[in-house]
């Protein structure tokens, strides 16, 4: 079934009752079938979570943690994964045959991800093949479609995560003279330009328009980064550093690595999910923060950490709008269909594209 038909498809949407029961029957709901299934049952939760949901995950992590847990866990047969759907599709990819997993809300995608599609990389690699040969090693943000982990994998790159993209940057570019990197331009800028490669080194890949955007001559070119974003992480602005300076001159600024560069530049620290938790964890009781990263995970840092002044670098910031859609009704649903043997919501990536893209993750996860 393709994204379209998923998406039409009735099977997945949730039925009517699930959005009548109160918060207590759900939540008893979650914690009776996962008292039945036991060690069968894991939830692994992305710290961009809603708390409704994250209360009930076994495990949480960044995007990296979370692959490396799926990978090494071997004995649940059901994984509902609450995440986005490239996470769950990571998940398939390095779990064994037997493991299924599921995704609570089938339109829990990710507008990055929709980005970059594999006919756009493949026309791209094309022509990029024509400008520099095989120079070129392909990159890819776990952010992405299977088919593009598959194709990067087939073309001798690996996966990123915003915790190990100055690791696997490095690595790439002992093994080819210049990378190809999807597909959030920001995190590609940012990790190169903290590498020591100029700007002046980097290019722009449209895909829209499939053209590369470079000024100077093509032989100068090291960094191609593809023309995506975070549509979350872009609403971060230097002028929200600017009034955060204006307002409150001790704070200090801490953004994740999908903002802008200039916002970057202007912070005080950038790093990935975890980064953000663990600085915030070891940070003096009365400091005082402002956090450039997702809303639910920003709130969540304020609840734990009173002694502390937290607030958003940007004050109208939204939740990921595709992370959201993964709330508590939905969790429910797809538990009870999992206790009743009914088949849905399950992600699972065709044998080719998984056995492709799994060297793509494992090249990563021996690097990291
Ligand atoms: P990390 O979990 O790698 O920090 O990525 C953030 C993100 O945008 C996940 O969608
Ligand atoms: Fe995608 Fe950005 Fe949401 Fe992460 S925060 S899932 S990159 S849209």
């Amino acid at each position: 079934m393709n994204i379209f038909e998923t998406l039409e498809s009735k099977t997945n949407i949730i039925p009517e009752n699930y959005k009548k029961m109160t918060t207590q029957e759900l939540e008893n709901r979650v914690r009776e079938v996962k008292a039945k299934l036991g060690k069968k049952l894991y939830i692994p939760g992305h710290h961009y979570q809603k708390d409704e949901v994250i209360q009930f995950a076994d495990d949480t992590g960044d995007s990296l943690k979370l692959a490396q847990l799926s990978a090494e866990n071997r004995e649940a047969e059901y994984i509902v994964f609450c995440g986005v759907h490239f996470m769950a599709e990571t998940a398939d990819i390095l779990t064994d045959r037997n493991q299924k997993v599921y995704l609570p809300d089938m339109r829990a995608g990710c507008s990055m991800a929709d980005m970059a599609d594999i006919y756009q990389t493949e026309r791209a690699w094309t022509k990029l093949q024509e400008i520099f040969g095989d120079t070129i090693i392909p990159l890819t943000y776990v952010n992405s479609t299977a088919a593009i982990k598959a194709f990067v994998g087939d073309n001798g790159g690996a996966t990123v995560t915003s915790s190990n993209a100055e690791k696997i940057v490095s690595w790439a570019l002992g093994e080819k003279e210049r990378m190809l990197f999807l597909p959030d331009q920001h995190l590609g800028r940012n990790t190169a330009y903290n590498l020591g490669i100029g700007l002046e080194e980097m290019a722009i890949w449209d895909p829209i328009h499939n053209q590369l955007i470079f000024d100077g001559p093509a032989e100068n070119v090291k960094v191609i980064l593809w023309k995506g974003h975070c549509s979350v992480h872009e609403n971060f602005t230097v002028e929200n550093v600017k009034s955060v300076r204006e307002d409150y001159p001790d704070m200090n600024i801490i953004v994740h690595p999908e903002c802008r560069r200039e916002v970057v530049q202007l912070s005080d620290l950038a790093g990935s999910t975890n980064f953000i938790i663990q600085t915030i964890e070891k940070a003096e009781p009365g400091s005082a923060w402002a956090i450039g990263t997702e809303m639910n995970l920003v709130k969540r840092l304020i609840a734990q950490h009173p002694d502390k002044q937290i607030i958003s670098l940007n004050p109208n910031m939204c939740p990921c709008l595709t992370m959201n859609r993964i709330d508590l009704p939905h969790l429910v649903w797809c538990l009870d269909s999992i206790e009743k043997g009914v088949e849905q919501n399950i992600i699972k990536v065709p044998d080719e594209i998984a056995k492709s893209a799994v060297q793509a993750l494992s090249r990563m996860l021996e690097i990291s």
